[in-house]
């Protein structure tokens, strides 16, 4: 089994300083911390009410790394403008919704096609790696490479991680992940998931083959608080490895 690499979601570093409207803990800070401590890459969410990253960390971040930045983003006009003039190494698409605490689900890939296929086809034309936030659907996997052509998915993994962390009954959720992971891989489709991952299901998801790379922020941060963030990057290193 191939090392699956750990993106670094560092949003509520930003959520942290926006809490006081004050300029620290600095957002570029922790991104050139978390490569340093062995990120392999750099994942931020510039959501359309910002409220956590702004278009100014976007920029500072994007100049000084060197490991990948991911930028996630929704699919919008306004967006598509930012990511073609900042140029991030990644783009991953996901569904955004003004009152949603996270990101609640993956994207509906059967809403608005053309134009969501039109950004897609903007941002690969810049070499711009993209990627599907979605569900563990085979449909919508399918639909992912062969209408969108887009080069990775990254499959939600709220569900299983929310079973695992109530101990509830996991087992049937991690099946259908395993058999859309599976899908996507047989297609050419790089795989990535992400979302709600803490030490725990990190592991046990970590178990199931073709897994490219993991995104992880909410727990890593908050851990960090306790642990240290040098800590909780190699803890997760170790898990994944
Ligand atoms: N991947 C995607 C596409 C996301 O939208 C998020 C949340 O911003 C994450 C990963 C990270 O999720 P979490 O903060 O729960 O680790």
């Amino acid at each position: 089994m191939s090392k699956i690499k750990l993106g670094v979601n560092i949003d509520h570093v930003a959520t942290v300083r926006n809490a006081r409207g004050d300029n620290y803990p600095d957002p570029l800070q922790a991104a050139l911390l978390a490569q340093k401590y062995g990120a392999d890459s750099i994942t931020i969410h510039l959501r359309e009410d910002r409220r956590h990253i702004n278009d100014n960390d976007l920029k500072k971040i994007n100049s000084k790394l060197k490991i990948p930045l991911n930028l996630e983003m929704a699919p919008t006009r306004e967006m598509l403008k930012i990511a073609l003039k900042e140029n991030p190494d990644y783009v991953c698409l996901v569904p955004e919704n003004r009152k949603e605490i996270t990101t609640e689900g993956g994207l509906n890939l059967n809403h608005n096609k053309e134009f969501l296929k039109n950004i897609i086809l903007k941002l690969k034309k810049k070499k711009i790696r993209v990627s599907l936030f979605i569900e563990p659907n085979q449909n919508d996997i399918i639909k992912a490479k062969f209408f969108y052509n887009s080069d990775c998915i990254e499959i939600h993994s709220g569900k299983i991680c929310r079973l695992i962390d109530r101990n509830k009954k996991y087992n049937k959720e991690l099946l259908k992940i395993k058999n859309a992971i599976n899908i996507a891989h047989t297609i050419g489709l790089e795989v990535h998931v992400g979302h709600g991952l803490n030490f725990k299901s990190a592991k046990i998801i970590s178990k199931l083959n073709h897994i490219k790379e993991f995104n992880i922020g909410h727990f890593l941060i908050g851990n960090s608080i306790f642990n240290g963030f040098r800590h909780s990057i190699n803890e997760f290193k170790k898990i994944i490895k």
